[in-house]
């Protein structure tokens, strides 16, 4: 089985042909297009000229993806209210026993999101979120707290609720554990990780991506985050890589667009944005350190993984100027708005409530959102943990992590704050058991 080239690397994997005699090609940007309304206007006018190839127009294909929208939501909409919450939920007991159920999987792919329920026992989740505290305030994090160093989460509010600390023993138990090593497998083997003759990623094994904490106070009131995605931005119409993985979508057959097909999907690198990742992610994640009821400001997806598909043919429909990929801003995260997306939005649907030690996951091309909260109740304490499996884009990552891990460093996707590396209580390496060790490219 073929493996995936690193980029540029000496093995670098031919190609494929993207273009056929009669098949349009598409120009692209390895690098930010200086012009971005000149480059938005170039590959806006080439995928169209693609998809009419095909012998059908843009509106047809992009009313295959409308209908399913609208199938989709309302199912959505009518889980939401008989069941209480489109989304589905498994224990952990059934995952690690490989006890869950052919309708589950089906639901699974059908939501591309998840609550695991008793992921972690509800006192070993609470113990962390003490060690947490232990930990920054033994190390005066608060009093030498200089604010937000981005200003993604940093629109949040001035108190920091996003705490940019990412080698606390709490954190680094969680992810070198044997049980988010079952849930990462369970979930990377959702997707089709070998296709065309290659294996694109490793579902058995997982690349452990340092993130941060979110600790948002009893009483607090946010305004939320809007819908958007991480999973990109201008470079998913852009990118040869990404052309290549999207090429259902823009050549006309979208009928064959899998979005759990891995082909092609792990190897593109993204433009620079606040939420840009290094490493491709085929679940993102948090484990609740806290119990959140389901109206207290907590997150929301649109549960269809298909959607990724609609959000990159609305651009090309006639209502849009031609310099405008739907009000995306260079350098900023992908929205999802009622302007553009309403249709979309009607599927919007919170997580249940949840529990100290559940986790919550939701496909990496997911739109997703924060509720607003006013005088929340209870704490809101969660470590962002997600699912990276193991390629080689993300075992590039894995060198950069265990060499921040070694210094105490911010990791490089994150702002370059390091208030760690003078903290002597962090997480050591010799501390790392065999599943840190295998994350991080030890074993
Ligand atoms: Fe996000």
């Amino acid at each position: 089985m073929r493996r995936p080239a690193r980029r540029g690397g000496p093995t670098q994997r031919p190609r494929p042909e993207v273009t056929g005699p009669d098949v349009p090609s598409l120009p692209s940007w390895e690098r930010p297009p200086s012009d971005v309304a000149a480059a938005v206007r170039a590959i806006k006018s080439a995928i169209r000229a693609r998809i009419e190839a095909s012998g059908r127009s843009i509106d047809e294909i992009f009313g295959v993806v409308a209908d399913l929208v609208s199938v989709r939501a309302g199912e959505i909409r009518a889980a939401n209210g008989a069941a209480g919450t489109a989304w589905p939920v498994l224990d952990y007991a059934d995952i690690a026993a490989g006890t869950v159920s052919a309708e589950s999987y089906s639901l699974l792919r059908r939501r591309g999101c998840l609550v695991v329920r008793g992921h972690f026992d509800r006192e070993q989740a609470l113990n962390w979120d003490r060690q947490i505290v232990d930990y920054v305030d033994s190390n005066d994090f608060f009093e030498t707290y200089r604010g937000p160093g981005d200003d993604f989460f940093g629109t949040v509010g001035s108190k920091p609720e996003i705490y940019p600390i990412y080698w606390s023993h709490a954190q680094m138990q969680a992810r070198q554990s044997e049980r988010m090593a079952n849930v990462q497998t369970f979930l990377n083997s959702l997707w089709h990780h070998t296709a065309e003759g290659t294996e694109w990623f490793e579902p058995d094994r997982n690349v452990l991506y340092p993130d941060r904490i979110r600790r948002r106070p009893e009483g607090a009131t946010s305004k939320g985050l809007g819908a958007h995605i991480d999973a990109g931005t201008f470079d998913l119409w852009m990118k040869a890589e990404y052309q290549q993985a999207f090429r259902h979508v823009f050549d006309g057959s979208i009928e064959q667009f899998d979005p759990w097909s891995a082909a092609h999907r792990t190897s593109g690198s993204q433009y620079p944005s606040t939420t840009m990742t290094s490493v491709f992610r085929t679940f993102q994640g948090w484990t609740a350190l806290s119990d959140m009821d389901h109206d207290q400001g907590v997150l929301q997806a649109i549960p269809i993984p298909e959607a990724i598909a609609y959000l990159l043919l609305r651009p090309l429909l006639g209502d849009v100027a031609d310099d405008d990929m739907c009000g995306m801003i260079p350098g900023q995260v992908f929205p999802v708005t009622e302007r553009w997306h309403a249709p979309l939005l009607e599927a919007l649907s919170g997580i249940p409530d949840i529990g100290a030690g559940d986790s919550v996951w939701w496909h990496g091309d997911m739109p997703h959102a924060v509720a607003p909260v006013t005088d929340q109740k209870g704490w809101g304490n969660v470590m962002y943990i997600p699912a990276a499996p193991w390629c080689p884009r993300n075992e590039d990552y894995a060198a950069a992590a265990l060499a921040a891990l070694t210094s105490g460093a911010s990791p490089s996707d994150f702002p370059d704050e390091h208030y760690e590396q003078s903290w002597p209580n962090r997480f050591q390496i010799d501390e790392l058991n065999h599943y840190g060790r295998q994350s991080l490219g030890l074993d």
